[in-house]
């Protein structure tokens, strides 16, 4: 895993945007996944405004990681919601070109093989933007999810209702149950990009880059990812034993090159297949 350490969460996003932004170069109808949240957005408000000094993102298609279940799409709290009003709409993609899982499905497990399904004929996601829980979850694997888990139902920890009550009323409006993909989809992604920008993360960002593969924290199952870079602000980074050698590494991060003939491949750029 690389680890990026920024002094703020605008400035770990315009390394992010940077990243979208030379792969979407590379791959116009690139498939991307989007996660919700607010560890993302200042990376969607970098994009919007890139897109409207003139980022074409119009062909990009996208997956949402999850969704509460029996919840309205029409809900502000909604994923659908989210997904439209944080994604859709300001980085001027089509609409309904980001799938979302369907968490009001009248056969939800039939609703979570279908969402796999819809990935694979895409031809898979690739690069899935991730945020992190408080404690480690990544969509919504909460802890002792497994590590090869596909798009299921899973019943939400009391400490992550907690921490998306902001998003509703109360805490008794938060849904219980929600659909997400797997640890075993994520994986599949050809590249994974993680922001997080808050002291509270730090915790969770130290297990998930330090700490043991263990289905206690899901997100140290990127461990097993090829091509993982975490876009920090150092509060989030703030836990990491090893944070000087990644900042040293960071520092050199080219050093290895030298100069050859014709335009060096750059980072992030996946060549077509
Ligand atoms: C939410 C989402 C995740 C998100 C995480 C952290 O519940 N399901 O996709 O990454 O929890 O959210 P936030 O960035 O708001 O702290």
């Amino acid at each position: 895993m690389e680890v990026r350490i920024y002094p703020t969460a605008d400035a770990a996003a315009q390394g992010a945007a940077d990243a979208v932004a030379v792969l979407v170069a590379a791959k116009p109808e690139a498939v991307l996944g989007f996660a919700t949240g607010t560890s993302p957005m200042p990376l969607y408000r970098e994009l919007a405004r890139r897109v409207a000094a003139g980022l074409d993102l119009s062909r990009v298609r996208g997956f949402a990681l999850d969704e509460y279940v029996n919840l309205s799409p029409e809900h502000p709290g909604s994923y659908h919601s989210v997904i439209s009003r944080e994604v859709t709409e300001p980085l001027g993609m089509r609409p309904g070109s980001v799938t979302v899982p369907d968490g009001t499905a009248v056969d939800l497990e039939l609703a979570c093989e279908h969402f796999e399904r819809l990935i694979a004929r895409a031809g898979g996601i690739d690069l899935q933007i991730l945020g992190i829980g408080t404690d480690g979850h990544i969509g919504f694997n909460e802890p002792t999810s497994s590590l090869a888990s596909r798009t299921r139902i899973k019943t939400l920890m009391p400490s992550t209702r907690a921490d998306n009550a902001r998003f509703f009323a109360s805490i008794d409006d938060v849904p219980i149950h929600c659909v997400t993909q797997g640890l075993g989809t994520i994986l599949e992604a050809r590249r994974v990009l993680m922001l997080a920008s808050e002291e509270s993360k730090a915790a969770a960002i130290a297990a998930a880059v330090e700490g043991p593969v263990s289905s206690f924290c899901p997100a140290s199952a990127l461990q097993m990812h090829p091509h993982v870079v975490l876009f920090l602000a150092a509060a989030a980074a703030s836990k990491l034993q090893q944070i000087d050698y990644y900042r040293y590494v960071q520092e050199h991060k080219d050093g290895w090159r030298v100069p050859r003939d014709g335009p060096a491949r750059q980072d992030w750029e996946i060549v077509k297949r």
